[in-house]
């Protein structure tokens, strides 16, 4: 049997990502709670309810749990509403509450890497009409200021924002996101503001912290035609290309965006990116498809044959991945992969998953791509938006009822990765065997 060790650089990151409203329970101040609070909106009726109570204290063994487990790194986001509960008043507790969470993880020996907005916006701003609104940059420019202001001493890797693409699309083009938006023109406008809040928000942080790295966690979905000759199916994957994964960090670089047909200047966003952070999970094929106006004239599927999570959300495409960090590298910056990961509650295919993910980013890193870090999602189960509960994205899993922790076989496995900073013939023959000839061909 082959034997080998695919070693990653001294220092590379190694950790998990979550998010404030899918972890910390008890948020009931933002614009996700109200949204929840409405018929037909969460899979099931479910509701995030205490999720994995890290707001009553359990983030503190999570935190352990992943020390322990060999990570050097952790990604976490801070609930805007709770900083600044009203647009008046700012929440000191709540700031200190933060800052131990990064303490402590300096303590343990891990890099912070804090996610100023995930998602979620406070009630009082989404009554303002949230990112469509042309104040809300600046506000979030100052909300910003206090936060970096707080966490200095621990913290100076930073997300400004997740995913614009996603809250964007899941908002304002009908994609099962509050508000429920569904319209072109909001859209634009909405990317539009979390450019410039993002623009205001990077200089807000470095002017505190010169050092500081900020960067964006962008999420970048693989786009293949569905017949590769077939021009129409050539040119919709190049439109969803360009709008979708494109647009927004194309507006970082030159300060022009350029979306649903429109371009508009936005000098300010110029160069403001020191990272960039990439989340990617999967990959489609793309089909123009005329008679599907609400789905851009586009019909997208995952190619046949490909590996079904349990809920079929996310296609396991590991080559696609590869793509996505060659693609990244090409914005000259270091890449932090932000989030990868897959649905799983069995965990049957998360071992493989892992390994082929990382393998693709051991890859990167031997083309010299400057791929400086990787954080799984997620740490331990969570709540999945719109999908509720149905989603099971941790390395542990969590009883929601009984709040306890459930040590999947992945853990083991992501330990090992962490540990030895690398992946091996010994690790895939332990914990994913059947892919064993895929990784290491003798
Ligand atoms: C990403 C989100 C994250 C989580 C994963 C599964 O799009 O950033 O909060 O929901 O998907």
């Amino acid at each position: 049997m082959v034997q080998a060790t695919f070693n990653f650089p001294k220092g590379f990151l190694w950790g998990t990502a979550t998010a404030a409203y899918q972890v910390e329970g008890g948020n009931e101040n933002n614009n996700w709670w109200l949204w929840e609070q409405e018929p037909g909106r969460i899979h099931n009726g479910e509701r995030c309810g205490l999720a994995c109570n890290w707001w009553g204290g359990r983030w503190r063994e999570d935190f352990d749990r992943a020390a322990d487990a060999g990570q050097n790194a952790h990604r976490f986001s801070i609930e805007w509403s709770r900083i600044q509960p009203a647009p008046d008043r700012w929440d000191e507790d709540a700031l200190d509450f933060y800052r131990q969470m990064a303490r402590r993880l300096v303590e343990r020996g891990m890099t912070p890497l804090v996610t100023l907005h995930h998602f979620t916006d406070p009630i009082w701003l989404a009554e303002r009409g949230g990112w469509e609104n042309m104040e809300t940059p600046g506000l979030f420019a100052t909300y910003a200021n206090k936060v970096a202001e707080a966490l200095k001493e621990y913290v100076n890797l930073w997300v400004t924002i997740n995913e614009p693409n996603v809250y964007t699309w899941g908002g304002y083009l009908g994609g099962g996101f509050p508000p429920g938006k569904n319209n072109l023109g909001t859209a634009f406008q909405t990317l539009a503001n979390l450019l410039r809040g993002h623009a205001l928000a990077y200089r807000e942080i470095h002017k505190i912290q010169a050092a500081a790295r900020v960067g964006v966690a962008h999420h970048v979905r693989g786009f293949e035609p569905a017949r590769p000759w077939f021009p129409p199916d050539q040119w919709m994957t190049k439109i969803l290309n360009n709008n979708f994964n494109y647009a927004f960090p194309a507006a970082l670089t030159d300060g022009r965006l350029r979306f649903a047909f429109r371009a508009l200047s936005i000098p300010e966003a110029t160069a403001t990116q020191d990272f960039f952070g990439l989340n990617f999970y999967t990959s489609e094929r793309v089909a123009f498809a005329p008679f599907s106006k609400g789905n851009f004239f586009t019909e997208r599927f995952y190619p046949p044959g490909a590996e079904l999570s349990p809920t079929g959300y996310i296609a396991s495409q590991p080559e696609a991945f590869f793509k996505a960090m060659r693609w990244a590298a090409r914005f000259k910056l270091p890449v932090l992969i932000t989030e990868n990961g897959v649905e799983d509650s069995s965990d049957l295919s998360r071992p493989r998953y892992l390994l082929q993910h990382i393998h693709q980013v051991w890859r990167a890193v031997n083309y010299n791509w400057p791929i400086k870090g990787y954080f799984h999602w997620s740490l331990v189960d969570n709540f999945e938006w719109e999908r509720g509960w149905s989603q099971r994205f941790g390395l542990w899993g969590l009883d929601i009822e009984t709040q306890t922790r459930i040590r999947r076989k992945s853990v083991d496995l992501y330990a090992a990765i962490c540990k030895e900073n690398a992946i091996s013939s010994e690790m895939t023959a332990r914990f994913a065997p059947e892919i064993f000839a895929k990784l290491f061909p003798g």
